[in-house]
C-alpha cells in the first residue's frame, strides 16, 4: 500500500522528502542566479553590520567577507557549479561559502531571511541595471533630435485617422516621438528613486531582533534609505510592477514609431527606406524587403505588457506578507529588461540609419490639405471661423464639381463664393506657407520646430 511506503496517503510515488518534480518547480536558481553579484554585495554589507553588534568577531567577519569574494570570483569566471540542492541564488552562495570557510558561514544569516535578502537583491539588481538603461534611452532620444535638426526643411503629410490632414515638417514628426520618450526617461528617473530603498534588516517579516544598524547598511549598499516598514519592505513588489508598467509604456511609444515607419517604408508611401542592416528578405519572394526590426519592436510590446499584466495578477490575490507567488517577480523583471534593452538598441540603429525620400513626402501633399488654410485666409480678413470653414467647404465642393483640384480654382470661381477672396489667395497654395503659419509654440513652423530641438538638446545636456 502506498500509505505504508511513505507515510502519506498520496505518497505512492514519493521517494524522498520532496518530489523531484516539486524540487524543480520550486527552484529559482536558473533565473535568479543573474543576481549573484547583488547577493554577494548584500551579504558583505550584512556581515559588517552584524559584526558591529557583536554577532561575529572581526576575524569571523573578515573570513566571511573573503569567502564571499572567492564565491564571487567563481561567478565572475563562470566557474561556479550549481549543485542539485541549490534552490536559489541565496542558498547557492551560502552553500559555497560554507565549503570555503566551514561552519562559521552559518553565522552570516543571523537575523536575516531570504525574504529581506531576496527583495534587497532584486532592488540592487534593478537599480544598477536601470542606471545602464537611462543613458540608452537618452541616446535614442538624441538620435531623433539630431535628425530633426538636420532634416528640418523636409515637409510631409500629417495624418489623423490615417487620412491626410495637414502638411507638417518631418522633423515635427520626429520630435513628437522624442518628446514622448523624454517623458519615459523622466518617469524612469522617478521610478529609480522608489527602487532605491532597502528592505534588508526586515527579516522574514517582523524586523531585526539584533539591533543591526540599517542606516549603516543602506549607506554601505548605496540605498537612499532603509524601507520604513518590514512587512512592506520584505513583500512589497510595487517597484517591480512599476518598472513593468514603465517598460510597457515605453514599448507602446516605440510601437507607435514602428507602426508609422512600417507604413512609411511600404511601396505605397515610400517616404523612408530602412537600412539593410535592419531589414530582412523573403525566402520566397526575391523582391521583398521587410521591416522585421520594426515589426519585432511592435510585436514585443505585447510581450512586455503581458509580463506587466501577468505580474499584477500574481500580486492581486496575495495576503500580507511574503508568499511564494512572489518568486514570479523575477522572470517578468529580467525578461522585460532584456527585451527593452534589445529594443532600444535596435530602435536607435533603425532611426539613425534610415534614409528619407523628401520628394516622395512632398509629392504626397495634396491641395485638399490646404482647405483649412483657405478658411484661415478668410479668418485673417475678418470672417468668423465657423463661417470661413463653411465657405472653404464650398470651395472644396466647387472644385469637386469642376473636377479640378482646389488650387486650380480661378479667382473668379472663388469670388462667386466670397468677395473677400483676392489676388493674394495664391499665397495659400503653398505648402511652405502652410507650415510656416504655425508659429505658436509647439507648432510645425521652422522656428518652432528648431525651438523644440533646442529645448530637448538642453534637457539632454543638463540631465
Ligand atoms: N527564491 C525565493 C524568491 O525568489 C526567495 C525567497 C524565499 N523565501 C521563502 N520564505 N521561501 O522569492
Amino acid at each position: 500500500m502506498a500509505m505504508e511506503k511513505s507515510g502519506k496517503l498520496w505518497g505512492g510515488r514519493f521517494t524522498g522528502d520532496t518530489d523531484p518534480v516539486m524540487e524543480k518547480f520550486n527552484a529559482s536558481i536558473e533565473f535568479d542566479k543573474r543576481m549573484w553579484k547583488a547577493d554577494i554585495v548584500g551579504s558583505q554589507a550584512y556581515v559588517k553590520a552584524i559584526c558591529k553588534v557583536g554577532l561575529v568577531t572581526e576575524e569571523e567577519r573578515d573570513l566571511i567577507d573573503d569567502g564571499l569574494t572567492k564565491v564571487a570570483q567563481e561567478w565572475e569566471k563562470g566557474e561556479f557549479t550549481i549543485q542539485p540542492g541549490d534552490e536559489d541564488i541565496h542558498t547557492a552562495n551560502e552553500r559555497r561559502l560554507k565549503e570555503y570557510i566551514g561552519s562559521v558561514a552559518g553565522k552570516l544569516h543571523t537575523g536575516r531571511s531570504r525574504n529581506d535578502q531576496c527583495a534587497t537583491d532584486m532592488r540592487l539588481w534593478l537599480r544598477d541595471s536601470l542606471e545602464c538603461m537611462y543613458p540608452m534611452v537618452k541616446n535614442l532620444i538624441n538620435v531623433f533630435i539630431q535628425r530633426a535638426r538636420e532634416e528640418v526643411d523636409v515637409l510631409m503629410p500629417g495624418y489623423t485617422h490615417m487620412q491626410r490632414a495637414q502638411p507638417i515638417r518631418w522633423s515635427h514628426w520626429l520630435l513628437s516621438h522624442a518628446t514622448a520618450l523624454q517623458r519615459d526617461a523622466q518617469r524612469l528617473k522617478e521610478l529609480q528613486a522608489r527602487v532605491n530603498v532597502m528592505p534588508l534588516g526586515g527579516g522574514a517579516l517582523a524586523g531585526n531582533p539584533f539591533n543591526v544598524d540599517r542606516e549603516f547598511l543602506a549607506k554601505e549598499l548605496r540605498f537612499a534609505s532603509p524601507a520604513p516598514n518590514s512587512l512592506d519592505g520584505t513583500s512589497g513588489r510595487d517597484f517591480v510592477a512599476e518598472f513593468l508598467f514603465w517598460a510597457s509604456l515605453t514599448m507602446v511609444h516605440l510601437s507607435k514609431v514602428s507602426e508609422d515607419l512600417i507604413l512609411y517604408c511600404s511601396k505605397e508611401f515610400g517616404f523612408v527606406k530602412l537600412a539593410d542592416a535592419y531589414s530582412t528578405g523573403s525566402s520566397l519572394m526575391p523582391q521583398k524587403k521587410n521591416a522585421d526590426s520594426l515589426e519585432l519592436i511592435r510585436g514585443k510590446t505585447g510581450r512586455v505588457f503581458g509580463k506587466c499584466s501577468g505580474f499584477l495578477m500574481t500580486m492581486k490575490g496575495l495576503p500580507s506578507t511574503y508568499n511564494k507567488d512572489l518568486q514570479e517577480d523575477k522572470e517578468a523583471m529580467f525578461d522585460s529588461y532584456d527585451t527593452l534593452t534589445g529594443v532600444i538598441q535596435v530602435a536607435t540603429g533603425v532611426i539613425s540609419t534610415l534614409t528619407i525620400n523628401p520628394e516622395t513626402m512632398r509629392a504626397a501633399l495634396s491641395p485638399d490639405m490646404l482647405s483649412t488654410d483657405l478658411a484661415y485666409y478668410l479668418v485673417r480678413k475678418g470672417v468668423p471661423f465657423r463661417e470661413a470653414h463653411g465657405l472653404s467647404g464650398e470651395c472644396v465642393a466647387l472644385a469637386e464639381q469642376k473636377t479640378c483640384s482646389l488650387t486650380d480654382l480661378t479667382l473668379k470661381d472663388l469670388q462667386t463664393i466670397h468677395p473677400l477672396f483676392e489676388e493674394d489667395v495664391v499665397g495659400v497654395w503653398d505648402y511652405e506657407n502652410s507650415v510656416e503659419q504655425y508659429t505658436s509654440s509647439g507648432g510645425t513652423s521652422k522656428q518652432c520646430v528648431l525651438t523644440q530641438v533646442e529645448q530637448l538638446e538642453q534637457w539632454i545636456t543638463s540631465h
